[in-house]
């Protein structure tokens, strides 16, 4: 992101309320082990997520990084709400000397918190040049991981890696983490040195003396979860995870449940309490929303506040979204039935389907606002004679001209020839990213054979990445004001391999000039190359569909 965008954000965020500003929050992924979608921007994507982030809200996979990858963009990273997954690396370290807490909100293959798999070569025909190191991981480096509240650890396939097998897990398993599977191999194609000796036990995370595991449970006095030491004064509070510096539960290095204003607590204030003198339900001032494992005044944007006092990405069962005057947005108890919705890929009736398909258009005729995704797959024009579904046409997209919302992610990686543009969705206003494509994009466009975008309305991307490659026809990507799109500081648009922007200067858009379209009232951006509208001039040389 440009140095002007930055300092915005930083601004914007200096004038949030303590407890907001106070961490930097950030969404992580959910690819698994699969290929990145790009990988020519793959190490960018991450540093977009990661800068500055310090708790993960999802997973935090790293994969596929070559071995001369620089990763410092990770080292403010404390907490991971979900998994940690290292595979197929072939960068000697992964700098996570922060990382304290892994949740396991989510696991690895329904059991692992913490996966590091493949980060290296067996193979004799991928050994290097002489003299050279071969790539790796070499240390995990996790010197200040002192927590995993549920789901055990695999670590299998790292030629390069030591030490791993000399730390305790047990100390870093919370008391009340069911049965972790412990799965670690140390098949190796080097020797290991000895931990350091300034470790009190031979435990170590790599070879420096800052790399001693630091124990925290095995070593506590009985009857402590957590501790600092081994006396029993140097327990730690019951609301601590991790560790901590002191008995109170304001000296915890990582909450157990909520971080309220650094104090950890079982539970966020009420948002409202109870008079027992006047029988009668108070606002509580005090009140706080729970977001991940801390306590907040409002949720963050893009999030709904509900009435039980969370924020959320999608309401619960009989909730509708409301927006208030202020633009936030929060569910709401429907009095009757909720009025009827127009759901997309991923929600209700359509939780399993992969793509729009002649099968399932004619769902979102007329819809303004659509609950959910959508995804334009090859199988969406192709159709699939094994269950009678015909290829879906270029005619049936118009449904879509009256969509302005999509509370999910768009995808689109196959498209009529016939259409130069995306201008069915000419309306779209608002790409909510709530929930994210491989958990990273709210807007993808790969493989088209698109000359512009045609997305003329389109007003934000709520949350999530913009992912637009392989396009080989497409112009205009650059002029498009992304920076006023986009919402948070984690979100940037990831381009390679469109048109050269130097031939897009010199075609069909030549007559285009920005001051003419300026003059004539069009916004500066995607909207300045659209077919179809008499505001500004040059648009009528453009090639009609
Ligand atoms: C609680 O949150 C505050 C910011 O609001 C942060 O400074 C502090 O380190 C957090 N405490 C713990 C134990 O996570
Ligand atoms: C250990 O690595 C060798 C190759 O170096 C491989 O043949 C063997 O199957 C591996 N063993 C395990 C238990 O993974």
């Amino acid at each position: 992101m440009e140095l002007a965008a930055w300092c915005r954000w930083g601004l914007l965020l200096a004038l949030l309320p303590p407890g907001a500003a106070g961490t930097q929050v950030c969404t992580g992924t959910d690819m698994k082990l699969r290929l990145p979608a790009s990988p020519e921007t793959h190490l960018d994507m991450l540093r977009h997520l990661y800068q500055g982030c310090q708790v993960v809200q999802g997973n935090l996979e790293l994969t596929y990084l070559p071995a001369h990858a620089s990763l410092s963009f990770l080292q403010e990273i404390q907490e991971v709400q979900g998994y940690v997954l290292i595979a197929h690396n072939r960068v000697s370290q992964v700098p996570l000397q922060r990382l304290r807490i892994v949740r396991g909100t989510q696991l690895f293959e329904e059991h692992y918190a913490l996966a590091v798999l493949d980060n290296g070569d067996f193979l004799e025909s991928a050994a290097p040049a002489a003299g050279m190191a071969p790539g790796g991981l070499q240390e995990l480096q996790l010197r200040s991981l002192t927590e995993i509240l549920k789901g055990g650890v695999l670590i299998q396939r790292n030629p390069q890696l030591c030490h791993q097998d000399t730390i305790l897990w047990e100390d870093i398993f919370h008391k009340n983490n069911q049965l972790p599977l412990k799965q670690i191999d140390t098949n190796r194609s080097r020797a290991c040195a000895p931990c350091s000796p300034a470790c009190k036990a031979p435990k170590c995370w790599g070879e420096s003396p800052e790399d001693c595991q630091s124990l925290t449970r095995t070593v506590c006095a009985s009857g402590c979860a957590r501790c600092k030491g081994p006396q029993p004064t140097d327990c730690c509070h019951e609301q601590c995870a991790a560790g901590c510096t002191g008995p109170k539960h304001s000296d915890c290095l990582a909450c157990l449940h909520f971080n309220h204003s650094g104090i950890c607590e079982l539970h966020c204030p009420a948002l409202v309490t109870y008079n027992t003198d006047t029988f009668e339900s108070m606002p509580n001032p005090e009140g706080r929303y729970t977001f991940g494992a801390s306590c907040v005044t409002a949720c963050p944007y893009n999030y709904l506040s509900t009435d039980v006092g969370s924020c959320t990405l999608v309401c619960p069962l009989n909730n509708q979204e409301v927006t208030a005057e202020d633009g936030t947005q929060r569910c709401e108890k429907c009095s009757k039935p909720c009025a009827p919705a127009c759901y997309g890929l991923g929600m209700e009736h359509l939780r399993e389907v992969r793509a729009v398909t002649s099968a399932n258009i004619q769902e979102f005729a007329g819809c303004k606002k659509i609950f959910g995704s959508l995804a334009f797959l090859p199988e969406s024009f192709a159709g699939d004679p094994d269950s009678n579904i015909p290829p879906l046409q270029a005619e049936q997209l118009q449904v879509f001209e009256s969509l302005e919302e999509i509370t999910g992610y768009l995808y689109i990686s196959a498209w009529p020839d016939s259409l130069p543009d995306l201008s069915v969705f000419q309306n779209l206003r608002v790409i909510r990213g709530r929930v994210l494509h491989d958990g990273a994009y709210s807007l993808t466009l790969q493989g088209l054979g698109i000359s512009w975008l045609g997305l003329r309305s389109l007003r934000e991307l709520g949350s999530g990445l913009a992912l637009i490659h392989r396009n080989a026809r497409l112009c205009f990507v650059h002029t498009v004001p992304w920076d006023q799109l986009f919402q948070n500081p984690h979100q940037a648009l990831l381009h390679s391999a469109n048109r050269p922007e130097d031939e897009c200067g010199k075609t069909e858009s030549q007559c285009c000039m920005l001051t003419v379209c300026q003059s004539a009232g069009v916004p500066r951006g995607l909207w300045r190359q659209q077919s179809g509208t008499s505001l500004c001039m040059c648009l009528s040389q453009v090639p009609h569909r």
